[in-house]
């Protein structure tokens, strides 16, 4: 009995550090649409790391009218990338926080070059030199998702302003219209995502952001997932990557 008691602790102990193990961290890259910010939310809490949504904390200083929201609320509405030296200021302020010691997702964040050298300098003073962490490079997954389905996907996307929930009308539908499952809140449409808004924003991905895959390509670190399976899927897929990768990392691969 004492030797059941004894492995069910030391296997309750081992999970337990499992869970808590350092993540470090990762980077998920993509069109708008691709389903960066639906698997965020699966991956955050399969590790209990937070996401960091650069998109989501630029709207809520909309929403407040900060002043950064004001500046940026046009820049947004149009599909256009906000300045480097803004988003970057409220990364750093984000990634400061105590829940991101362990590691964090980044959703929409680097989407440019200037972004991603910010990055890599910022981990590495903050996380690597000060010893919390053994190496600073992002594990950095790229889903991929064919053109047309991602206007369609965007076009049906709706979220809760509760719990930032993502549904869409076609394939993650709610159990009630426009309600959300979660805490009964009423759905809302993204000022971008009306359908002029959504090529804009497919545009300035191509422009802009497939120069930081490129980047990162250079140095290793990208993985490809087809982002056009069903969510779980391609959850346990990036969950794979990143269990394999941590893995290597810890025995110095
Ligand atoms: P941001 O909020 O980052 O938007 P985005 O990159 O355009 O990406 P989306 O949020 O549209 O898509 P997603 O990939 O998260 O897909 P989702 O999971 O929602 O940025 C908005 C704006 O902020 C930018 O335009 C810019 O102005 C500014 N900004 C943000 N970051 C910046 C930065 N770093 N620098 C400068 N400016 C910045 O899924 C989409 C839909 O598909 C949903 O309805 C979902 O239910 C559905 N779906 C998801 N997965 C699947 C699946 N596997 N199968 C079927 N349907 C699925």
């Amino acid at each position: 009995m004492a030797g059941i008691l004894e492995q069910e602790r030391v296997g309750a102990s081992s999970m337990a550090e499992q869970l808590l193990r350092n993540i470090g961290p990762i980077v998920l890259l993509g069109p708008p649409g691709a389903g960066k910010g639906t698997q965020s939310k699966n991956i955050t809490q399969h590790y209990r790391i937070p996401q960091v949504s650069t998109g989501d904390l630029l709207r809520e200083h909309v929403r407040q009218a900060t002043p950064l929201g004001v500046e940026v609320k046009e820049l947004m509405a149009r599909g256009e990338l906000v300045p480097d030296h803004l988003v970057c200021d409220i990364v750093a302020w984000r990634l400061r926080e105590p829940d991101a010691q362990r590691g964090f997702v980044l959703d929409g964040f680097p989407r440019a070059q200037k972004q991603a050298v910010w990055l890599d300098a910022f981990l590495k003073f903050e996380f690597f030199e000060t010893g919390k962490w053994p190496a600073w490079l992002p594990i950095v997954v790229r889903l991929q998702v064919d053109y047309n389905k991602l206007l369609l996907r965007i076009a049906g996307r709706r979220t809760c302003p509760t719990c930032g929930r993502i549904y869409n009308v076609h394939s993650q539908p709610p159990l009630v219209n426009e309600i959300c499952d979660v805490d009964g809140s009423k759905l809302f449409i993204r000022d971008d995502d009306r359908e002029e808004v959504i090529r804009e924003r497919l545009a300035t991905y191509e422009r802009q952001t497939k120069p930081v895959a490129d980047y990162y390509e250079r140095l290793g670190r990208v993985v490809t997932i087809d982002g056009d399976q069903p969510v779980d899927e391609v959850t346990a897929r990036i969950v794979q990557e990143i269990d394999g990768r941590a893995a290597a990392a810890s025995e110095g691969k």
